[in-house]
């Protein structure tokens, strides 16, 4: 289907050289024998596929490294065997330096498997369908599957059968992402270093970067660990010193910084018997935001639509020091503002725009600003932001992590930038229905309503997550045939936004879906949701298919995911970021926003295991400052709980986030285009443009910007949104960049 053709096509784009660089163990093996060729595949399941003796002439033959579906399975999801013969020859063992373990790497699967090597079960990843606790996919995870030397499933000098019995739920299947191979185990592989479980912690005047060693062996293991700073490309000589890991353990190695050093650091772990070495590189992080001022500042965009009738609520976002206190004149009949939480509730009975004057006052003074609503002209009349649990927390997702990171929205203060909803992506679904069809959770999510309820209470909105078709993505009960039952739950629990999520109805619709057939489940979602009468912002998402840009509209969308999944790589936010010049081009205030998808600051992981977002802050400020012009929904991806300086700091600069909110909503043109530079300028509802300049070069770029060259006039007055500072400008602007890094301007000459 073309549904999963773009699935798998998602989950190829990550790559074991990307893992590698992570320092994974297994990637530095010198003596590997190489198990590329020769495998062969049988869709299915029978036992007796995996004694080595049984006689697979019949089957046809695969490659490893890809999903079946791009070799002759297209649409094929069920249980799937590989096997493969081949000979173990002793010599390998006898040019390893460490002779005890054997790994066998079969590259990651898609979704779960168990595998045999002559008949014996060696290892299982995720859970097959039939499990007794339940299916589990692992998709993404690597396959190491490691014996003992002497283990007896083993044959030496000799043909040896590995065959993996596999189970694949939906879209790409199969072996994919890595070539499958054999090596032992070196000292090195032992040993962990992990450069991004902890984010730099900045303190004024110093900074420390703590790596995280583990020493997974049974001996000691020694090492001398290098610690260089890179800037600009010359390599300035930090620290040098041996290191011992003591045998099976954790160890965490501080590194103190100066908070005056810019560029990358640079930390070597080498290993003294063999030489093998482990690396990692990171930027140092740089903070553009200035401090919050004391004086109240009102951020909350200027226009906010409804629906008459529907359940109102609007939290004024505002900074300042605390107590303040909130004032809103004009409020249309039927709302009433908590002076004191800054929270508007109620319902408008009439439809119709209705300005306000909202106030702000604190014990450093006052300030109001201008504020529509509009009752029956649409709903999310600027993009939505808030949060989601998928990037970080994938299907581990529970009600805890949700409360944690509402928490944590209030009380780091990124609420009082306009950080609004807490979605919850796939991962809450109950395994059946209620014998009626209701959709139950499951026992991880204990009481939606109260959820809801609980975020309400602290001016934030929740979201939700189905597919149309009978399954998710992530294998859990979608909404299919159930839909108008859905929309009423959602009613009943409370929530605020629904992201609806393709995945299984690509077994649902014909084989090459028409226009009308991608439309379909979207059109049956929308009326569902109009019956309850609640303001649900509906967020479509099937990663683009059929131009969504052209009928998310139409089909009652108000944001549409335009592209597949994001990763926490350059490759992938450069890929799908700078792609998005015609999907933005319809966006707008009446007509709705594309969605990039969402954001890979801070923690993030797909899973209950987190690490720090493996792009460097210049591309962090890249990401934001492209979805920004972009006009996209900013979801914020990472734990909230565990937010670090650098990324509240990005995540909280007014200024640029009034870029994504302008309620102009227009979209960006690129107006500079090359291998190493592009522009993209943004026109904004107070006549002013907004212009981004990103440096597309992995290293350090000096430019001198003429205002003519990018179509604009020579300005008088420019400002630098990042660091919030005014300054007159000449014909050009000089610009010092750098690696994927980016500035942002409002040009109001
Ligand atoms: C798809 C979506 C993701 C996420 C997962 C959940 O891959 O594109 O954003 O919602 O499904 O399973």
């Amino acid at each position: 289907m073309f549904g999963s053709a773009i699935k798998y096509f998602i989950k190829m784009k990550i790559s074991l050289s990307v893992a590698c660089l992570f320092l994974l163990p297994f990637c530095l093996q010198s003596q590997s024998l190489i198990l590329k060729d020769g495998w062969k595949i049988k869709t299915g399941d029978d036992m007796a596929w995996a004694r080595p003796e049984y006689d697979d002439s019949g089957w046809k033959a695969i490659q490893p490294a890809r999903v079946f579906e791009t070799q002759g399975f297209e649409g094929y999801d069920g249980y799937a065997w590989y096997r493969l013969k081949f000979f173990l020859p002793s010599s390998l063992k006898e040019k390893s330096h460490l002779k005890e373990s054997l790994n066998i790497f079969l590259g990651k699967i898609d979704d779960a498997d168990i595998t045999y090597l002559n008949g014996v079960e060696i290892g299982r990843t995720g859970r097959l369908d039939n499990d007794p606790k339940g299916y589990e996919t692992e998709w993404q995870k690597d396959r190491n599957y490691t014996l003992p030397a002497n283990h007896p499933a083993l044959h030496w000098d000799a043909d040896n059968v590995l065959a993996v019995r596999m189970d694949d739920a939906n879209g790409g299947g199969g072996m994919w992402n890595g070539t499958p191979q054999v090596a032992f185990l070196d000292l090195i592989d032992y040993v962990r270093m992990d450069a991004l479980t902890h984010a730099f912690e900045l303190l004024p005047g110093r900074m420390t970067k703590t790596v995280l060693f583990s020493n997974t062996y049974n001996k000691p293991i020694k090492g001398i660990f290098t610690v260089e700073i890179n800037q600009n490309g010359g390599i300035i000589p930090y620290s040098r010193e041996l290191l011992t890991l003591e045998a099976s353990s954790v160890f965490e190695k501080k590194i103190p910084l100066s908070d005056s050093l810019h560029g990358i650091v640079q930390i070597t772990f080498a290993e003294q018997e063999t030489g093998k070495q482990l690396r990692a590189a990171q930027e140092i992080p740089y903070i553009l935001t200035p401090p919050e001022a004391p004086a109240p500042k009102i951020n909350t965009p200027e226009v906010y639509g409804c629906r008459p009738g529907a359940p109102f609520q609007f939290y004024i976002a505002a900074t300042g020091t605390t107590p303040m206190t909130y004032d809103a004149s004009n409020l249309p009949m039927g709302l009433t503002l908590d002076k004191t939480t800054g929270i508007i509730t109620g319902s408008i009975p009439e439809e119709g725009t209705y300005r306000v004057l909202l106030k702000v006052k604190n014990a450093r003074g006052e300030v109001s600003k201008n504020f529509r609503i509009e009752a029956g002209r649409g709903i999310a009349l600027t993009p939505p932001m808030g949060w989601n649990s998928w990037n970080c927390w994938g299907l581990s997702v529970s009600d805890a992590k949700v409360r944690a990171s509402a928490n944590a929205m209030v009380q780091s203060g990124l609420m009082r930038h306009g950080w609004t909803y807490i979605n919850i992506d796939d991962g809450w679904e109950a395994p059946e229905r209620a014998a009626d069809g209701t959709m139950v959770t499951n026992d991880k999510f204990p009481d939606m309503k109260d959820l809801s309820g609980y975020l309400h209470g602290l001016g934030l909105k929740l979201g939700i997550y189905s597919s149309p078709g009978p399954r998710t993505c992530g294998g859990f009960l979608g909404s299919y045939q159930h839909e108008q039952q859905d929309a009423d739950s959602y009613k009943d629990w409370g929530i605020d936004y629904l992201k609806y999520d393709w995945c299984s109805y690509g077994s649902i619709a014909p084989q090459n879906p028409s226009l009308d057939d991608y439309k379909k489940p979207y059109f049956v979602m929308r009326d569902a949701l109009a019956n309850t009468g609640r303001d649900i912002v509906y967020s479509l998402c099937q990663y683009g298919m059929g131009n969504v840009w052209e009928w998310g509209h139409e089909v009652g969308g108000n944001v549409w995911r335009t592209t597949g999944d994001i990763e926490d790589t350059w490759e992938s936010l450069k890929n799908i970021g700078f792609a998005q010049e015609t999907p933005a081009s319809f966006n707008g205030p009446w007509y709705g926003f594309g969605d990039p998808d969402m954001l890979v600051v801070g923690m993030v992981g797909w899973s209950d295991q987190l690490h720090q977002s493996r792009l460097t802050p210049s591309e962090q400020y890249t990401h934001i400052t492209l979805w920004s012009l972009l006009s996209a929904p900013l979801m914020i991806g990472c734990d909230m709980s565990k937010m670090d300086a650098f990324t509240y700091n990005l995540l909280s600069n007014d200024e640029v986030i009034a870029i994504d909110q302008d309620p102009l909503g227009k979209p960006p043109k690129r107006v500079k285009n090359d291998e190493n530079l592009q522009v993209w300028v943004k026109p904004l509802s107070d006549g002013s443009q907004a212009v981004g300049v990103f440096n597309m070069k992995a290293e350090l770029q000096e430019i001198d910007l003429k205002w003519s060259d990018i179509g604009l006039k020579t300005p008088q007055i420019y400002r630098d949104l990042w660091r919030q500072k005014g300054k007159i400008a000449g014909q050009s602007i000089k610009l010092r960049l750098p690696a994927h890094g980016c500035a942002l301007y409002k040009i109001s000459g």
